[in-house]
């Protein structure tokens, strides 16, 4: 196989391979295009955009940047959920929840990957709780195998059918958040 390749990460210290599906260029452009939907749907209106930590920490920080200049202001929440190591139980727990007020604000949760669904269904119902005037969901992967609640996405990146994905703010146990691109995790054996 290409290890070689600007496709490939791959070296003797790593306990997997890592294969390319998704490049910095192509990220960038899709970018620009859910900024530009955002940017449709609320035409200089104040926005509130809430991140998941830690996957969407980077996705959130270059969506916002593609944005014109209006009022905006970002937080984060952190979740935890109880379950297989890459699936998710449903038992979801809020271990770091949003500072600023949410009530009466356009609000747009901004996810890294959504899965069986179940963390994001828990996130909306949790952030109705603090009463916005409206609440989207953007999402850069809606990765659709394991889905078990349907749950709307608003604005999505890339749809996908399966594959364990890191980079661009996803890991594999903590590792390869910080690749630029986004890998599909390929195991040896
Ligand atoms: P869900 O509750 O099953 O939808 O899981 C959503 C969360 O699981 C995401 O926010 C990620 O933190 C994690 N996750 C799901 N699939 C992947 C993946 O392919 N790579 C990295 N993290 C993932
Ligand atoms: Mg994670």
């Amino acid at each position: 196989m290409p290890w070689n390749t600007e496709n490939w990460i791959y070296n003797k210290a790593m306990p997997e391979k890592l294969r390319k599906i998704l490049s910095e260029e192509l990220i960038k452009r899709r970018i620009q295009e859910l900024a530009q939907a955002i940017e449709k749907d609320f035409p200089e209106e104040p926005l509130v955009f809430i991140g998941t930590l830690k996957g969407a920490f980077i996705f959130l920080a270059d969506l916002v940047r593609a944005l014109s200049n209006r009022p905006l202001e970002i937080d984060f929440v952190r979740v935890k959920s109880y379950g297989l190591s890459d699936t998710s139980s449903g038992e979801v727990t809020i271990t770091k929840d949003v500072e600023v007020s949410l009530e009466g604000k356009n609000v747009i949760l901004v996810e890294d990957i959504v899965d069986t669904g179940l963390t994001l269904e828990f996130l909306r119902r949790h952030l109705a709780l603090h009463k916005p005037k409206s609440l989207k969901v953007c999402a850069l992967i809606d990765k659709r195998e394991r889905r078990k609640v349907e749950v709307p996405l608003d604005y999505v990146g890339f749809s996908l059918e399966k594959g364990f994905l890191v980079g661009y703010g996803l890991d594999y146990a903590e590792r390869y958040r910080h690749l630029p691109g986004i890998y599909e995790v390929i195991k040896d054996g």
